[in-house]
């Protein structure tokens, strides 16, 4: 797709019609851009990604090389989803690494936010790079860019962009959704035949659970957090909540004490997170019925090993910004 600004006369991608018009469009574009060649994609699993690599699965097969690198902060299923989606249903060129014991190792120990992010960035940045390196005839690059980046490109994204392009890389790139805004991205994403789940799913921070395993990270306390989240997103499911627009566990680094079977049981509190928002900027916490808060407090209580609290976030944004760190 050339050029940066979205013409006015590009009329919002509102029906499968109008997606598949769209998809044909990009196929002949990406075709006469790549010819031959090889692609590399940074697949993250992410709705950005995941409709980039259907889209370009579609036009250019196995020219595309997509690479997920899974660095341990998943939630619970992620990665399997993306072997399961690209590399078995649609029988793509697929790299996975599993980074988890790289990226837990060098985060051991750091506590400071944003010190965790610039480890995870960087981190990611290096294997992708070797991942690259180790790679034959590789001429462009595929990027999930949508049109909110580009307008962004200054502000948020810039620095919340894990996968952003490396300095060292200077393939043309490949962008077919760059003109999009996201909800044309997911009707795309549908149309291509991506499962809705996928396509409609929340939005989900590049570091991962990393910043909501609060503090110093441990692997003890990551998979208690990855479990409890797990059980608020299958509640949310069930109760008709996943409408909300973001929902999470968040576990801090300390325990309080607890029973369990008579006995003295000392666990982390799990913390969750429901909010609504438009943009980020700003958010209002979603009234979560108590039946189904119950429900949860007893299913994770019960079945995450390692918890014994449930607490229940109320700070709408500002003045809490949605993530805790
Ligand atoms: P905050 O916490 O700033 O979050 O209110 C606003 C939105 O941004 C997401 N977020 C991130 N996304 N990398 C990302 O890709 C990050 O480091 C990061 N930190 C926050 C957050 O989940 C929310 O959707």
């Amino acid at each position: 797709m050339s050029g940066n600004v979205r013409p006015e006369s590009m009329e919002r991608i509102t029906t499968r019609a109008l997606a598949e018009a769209f998809i044909e469009e990009q196929i002949a574009e990406v075709r006469a851009q790549v010819g031959d060649k090889k692609v590399l994609l940074a697949l993250s699993g992410g709705v950005d990604s995941s409709v980039v690599a259907a889209l370009l699965i579609k036009a250019i097969g196995k020219q595309l090389v997509c690479v997920h690198v899974n660095h341990g902060l998943m939630r619970k299923g992620e990665s399997e989803d993306v072997i399961r989606v690209f590399g078995e249903a649609m029988d793509a060129n697929l790299i996975y690494i599993d980074a988890t014991d790289r990226y837990l190792d060098l985060l051991a120990g750091v506590a400071e936010p944003e010190r965790k992010r610039k480890i995870i960035g960087e981190e990611f940045i290096k294997i992708f790079g070797e991942e690259a390196e180790k790679l034959e005839g590789i001429s462009f690059l595929a990027q999930g860019t949508i049109y909110p980046d580009i307008i962004e490109s200054k502000g948020v994204k810039a620095h919340h962009n894990v996968g952003g392009l490396p300095a060292w890389m200077t393939m043309e790139l490949v962008e077919p959704v760059k003109l999009l805004y996201k909800d044309e991205v997911r009707v795309v994403g549908e149309a291509l035949g991506l499962p809705h789940a996928m396509v409609y799913r929340q939005p989900f921070p590049g570091p991962g659970l990393g910043v909501r395993c609060l503090g110093a990270i441990t692997r003890d306390r990551l998979n208690a957090l990855r479990e409890a989240d797990a059980i608020l997103r299958e509640e949310f499911d069930n109760n008709n909540l996943n409408h909300v627009w973001q929902y999470f566990v968040a576990v801090p680094d300390f325990k309080s004490v607890g029973v369990r079977d008579g006995k003295r049981y000392e666990g982390w509190p799990a913390i969750i997170r429901a909010v609504n928002t438009v943009d980020a900027m700003t958010a209002t916490i979603e009234e979560i019925p108590y039946a189904v808060l119950h429900r949860i407090t007893d299913r994770i209580t019960h079945e995450v090993e390692g918890i014994n609290r449930v607490c229940l976030d109320l700070t709408p944004k500002p003045i809490g910004t949605i993530e805790w760190e």
